[in-house]
């Protein structure tokens, strides 16, 4: 079938929320009548408000951060091929629950998809669909899939605080170090909307840090949240309990949160406070565990 024709019974209006149509090879919505954008493969399905104002110039692929650009993909490939974390990462986890991951898998905020990426290499079977809320991100990340061999089914441009599927489409929802920059009491309500009954949400790498910290730490980095509030880039940091009650009122069960032991470091300039997380491994554990920012995997049921 053709493949856009395929992707538009999975979808809602994000403006209207009525179904969409494939029509002249094209998704339109015959409600409000808006007629989604589609550029290198990728669909915008951003709501209206700000679907034509290029959200999230991302400051992780801001032209002089050559790590991450179309020119240097190649050199993204070869760091990634060689490490590849991610893949090491989502392993530990299948294993340490005996989990199989199948079907229809929707992988959020997903960058330049080394997450999916390496789902599809653990679980070739699966139907990934891949969604970031930056076109620019999506594309290289499109690229590196391309260089990894691996297809993902679809790359969206959307948003987790407005997910642009039917209720009950997915097996499975993936990210990682995604829920800090979004509301998490909306994006947790839209996960749930999506998954399927008994399907499972999981969550890598997320940045948290205790409630009372938390003052401190906005004040420290006040720049830095500045600048990426600028930039059109929430950020925020969560609680485990916060993240935990606000999983419970979306519906969720069986929620499992776990702190890494060694947290894998986020790129410069993002959390920078990860630099001085080995210099805090002098201080009493008891102490870091508590109020130091940390990285949760969560994994919650429908
Ligand atoms: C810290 S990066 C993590 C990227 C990738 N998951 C990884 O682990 O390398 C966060 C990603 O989430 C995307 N993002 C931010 N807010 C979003 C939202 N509301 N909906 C979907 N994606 C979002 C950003 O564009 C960015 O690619
Ligand atoms: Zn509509």
């Amino acid at each position: 079938m053709n493949k856009l024709k395929e992707l538009s019974k999975f979808l809602i209006c994000t403006d209207c929320r009525s179904n969409l149509k494939y029509l002249k090879k094209t998704i339109h919505c015959q409600t409000c009548g808006r007629k989604f954008r589609i550029k290198n493969g990728i669909i915008n399905l951003l709501p209206k408000h700000f679907a034509y104002k290029n959200p999230y110039e991302w400051v992780r692929i801001k032209k002089d951060d050559d790590h991450y650009t179309l020119d240097t993909i190649e050199k993204i490939f070869e760091t990634f091929r060689d490490k590849h974390e991610e893949k090491n990462d989502m392993l530990e986890l299948v294993s340490k629950y005996d989990m199989n991951i199948f079907g229809n898998v929707l992988c959020l905020g997903a960058g330049i998809c080394v997450l999916p990426i390496s789902v599809k290499m653990l679980f070739p079977p699966s139907k990934l669909f891949v969604v970031d809320i930056a076109q620019n991100i999506l594309e290289i990340g499109k690229k590196l899939s391309e260089l990894f061999e691996v297809s993902p089914k679809f790359f969206i441009n959307a948003s987790v605080e407005s997910l642009p599927f039917k209720k009950n489409t997915f097996d499975f929802v993936i990210s990682s170090s995604l829920l800090h920059h979004t509301d998490i009491d909306v994006s947790f309500e839209n996960i749930y909307r999506v998954l399927k009954r008994g399907g499972l949400y999981i969550t890598l790498q997320e940045p948290t840090c205790a409630d009372i910290t938390k003052r401190f730490y906005k004040f420290y980095f006040k720049t830095g949240f500045e600048k990426s509030k600028k930039a059109g880039v929430k950020r925020d940091v969560f609680s485990p309990k916060r993240i935990f009650g606000s999983l419970k009122q979306a519906g969720f069960k069986n929620i499992i949160i776990e702190k890494y032991k060694n947290p894998r470091y986020i790129s410069k300039g993002v959390f920078t406070y990860y630099a001085y997380y080995s210099f805090l491994k002098i201080i009493p554990f008891l102490i870091v565990r508590n109020f130091f920012p940390s990285k949760v995997r969560i994994i919650a049921k429908k």
